[in-house]
C-alpha cells in the first residue's frame, strides 16, 4: 500500500489524542464545542423536515435557496458571493485547493488553529508561522513583513477571535492586512468561527473594510449547531467559483436537513446570538477567584493560559499528568504551534457542572505539583 506524500506526514490531531488516554471518569475540558442546548428553532425545523418530506433529495450543489438568502442576508451580499459548505472546515479545504498552488506559501497564526498548517500541507504547500501581539491580537506588521520578505505567498489566514488565544482584530489591523494582500494578489481568508460569541465588545468583520477577502462562519459555534456540519464562504464569485469546484467534488452539498436547520437558525440569529453569548458568559464567570490569570480573551470560548510556575515549559508534560493524576483533560499549547509552548488551553465551551468540577480539579495544580 503506498499513502501519498502529501497525506503520510499527518498525525490524529493532538486534542483527539490527548483525549484517548484519558482514564475513566476524567472530564475533558479539551473539545471545542457548545454544550448548552442546540436552539429550539433548530430542532423544530428537523422535526417538521421530517414530518412533511417523503423523499431526501440531494440538494443543489450551491446549497438550499432559503439558506443562501439568509447568509446572503446577513452579510448584505447576493447569492454568488455566498458558498454553503459542510461547515467552515470544507469552506477551508475548497478555498486551499482552489487558491494555494503546490510550493506556494500559506501565512497562518501562531498559536492558531490546527487546521490551517495541515489544509496547507494537504494543498502541497507549506505554512509558515506569523507571531501575534499582545493577548493573541492580529498584528498587522507581523504578517505584512512576512508578505514583504517572501514573494510566494498564496493565501493568509486570520482568525479572530483567535483559537486558542481569544485575540481579537482591530477594523484597523484588518485593513491594513487586507491592502497588503490586494496589492500582492493573495488571497486573504477571514476565518470568524467565533466572531460572535465576543465579551461585550463587538469585533469586526473583514467585509467592515474589505469585499476582496473571503470571510468563513458557521453554525457550529455561536448558533450552538457543530453537529450539522454547515458553514459558508462570503467573498468575490470570482474566488468561490473555483472552491464550489472543489466543495461539490467533495461532499456534493451539506446535509439537506441540516441546511433547513441551519437556515431557521440563522433567520433567529438576534434570540439565538444573544442566547449563546450569555451561556458563554456565565461560564466565563467561573474562572473568577480561581488562581489562573484573569482571562484576556476578546472572545470565544477558551481559556489560554500560561503553565503555573513550577511546571516550567513543558505544556504536554503538564497535560499529561493532569490529565492521568487529576482526571481533567485539556489541549498542550504547543499542539498549536510553536509560540503555544508553556500553555494550556482549557475549553470552557461545555456542560457547566462539568466545567466547575474540572476547575476544581484543576485549580491545587495551579499552586504546586499534587
Ligand atoms: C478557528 C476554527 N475554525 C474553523 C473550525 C471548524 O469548525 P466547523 O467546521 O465546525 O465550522 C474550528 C473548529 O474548532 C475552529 O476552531
Amino acid at each position: 500500500m503506498t499513502v501519498a506524500a502529501r497525506v503520510a506526514g499527518l498525525r490524529t490531531s493532538p486534542i483527539r489524542s490527548i483525549a484517548l488516554g484519558a482514564p475513566e471518569g476524567a472530564v475533558s475540558l479539551a473539545l471545542g464545542e457548545p454544550g448548552w442546548p442546540v436552539p429550539e428553532v433548530a430542532r423544530t425545523a428537523l422535526a417538521a423536515w421530517a414530518q412533511e418530506s417523503t423523499t431526501c433529495a440531494y440538494g443543489p450543489n450551491e446549497g438550499l435557496p432559503e439558506l443562501v438568502s439568509a447568509v446572503a442576508a446577513r452579510h448584505g451580499v447576493g447569492a454568488p458571493e455566498v458558498m454553503v459548505t459542510a461547515g467552515s472546515q470544507a469552506a477551508l479545504y475548497a478555498v486551499f485547493q482552489a487558491h494555494v498552488p503546490a510550493g506556494s506559501r500559506v501565512l497562518v497564526p501562531d498559536p492558531g488553529f490546527v487546521a490551517y498548517p495541515t489544509l496547507a500541507t494537504l494543498a502541497g504547500a507549506h505554512a509558515t508561522a506569523y507571531r501575534l501581539g499582545a493577548g493573541g491580537a492580529l498584528d498587522p506588521e507581523a504578517v505584512t513583513a512576512l508578505l514583504t520578505e517572501h514573494d510566494d505567498v498564496s493565501l493568509v489566514v486570520l482568525n479572530h477571535p483567535g483559537n486558542p488565544t481569544g485575540g481579537g482584530a482591530t477594523a484597523q489591523a484588518l485593513a491594513a492586512v487586507a491592502q497588503a494582500c490586494e496589492r500582492r494578489g493573495v488571497v486573504l481568508v477571514s476565518d470568524e468561527v467565533y466572531r460572535e460569541l465576543h465579551r461585550g465588545t463587538p469585533q469586526p468583520s473583514l467585509r467592515a473594510v474589505t469585499t476582496a477577502g473571503l470571510v468563513l462562519e458557521s453554525v457550529s459555534k455561536a448558533w450552538a449547531a457543530p453537529g450539522l456540519r454547515v458553514g459558508w464562504a462570503v467573498g468575490p464569485a470570482a474566488l468561490l467559483g473555483p472552491a464550489r469546484l472543489v466543495h461539490n467534488a467533495m461532499t456534493t452539498a451539506p446535509a439537506r436537513p441540516s441546511q433547513v436547520a441551519a437556515a431557521a437558525l440563522l433567520r433567529a440569529s438576534a434570540t439565538v446570538l444573544e442566547h449563546s453569548r450569555a451561556e458563554v458568559q456565565r461560564r466565563w464567570a467561573l474562572l473568577d477567584g480561581g488562581p489562573w490569570p484573569a482571562g484576556v480573551a476578546a472572545g470565544g470560548f477558551y481559556l489560554w493560559a500560561p503553565l503555573p510556575g513550577w511546571a516550567g515549559e513543558d505544556d504536554t508534560a503538564f497535560v499529561c499528568r493532569v490529565r492521568d493524576e487529576a482526571g481533567v483533560v485539556l489541549v498542550p499549547g504547543s499542539a498549536f504551534g510553536d509560540a503555544g509552548r508553556g500553555h494550556v488551553r482549557v475549553s470552557l465551551g461545555g456542560d457547566p457542572e462539568q466545567l466547575t468540577e474540572g476547575l476544581a480539579r484543576l485549580a491545587p495544580w495551579w499552586e504546586g505539583p499534587c
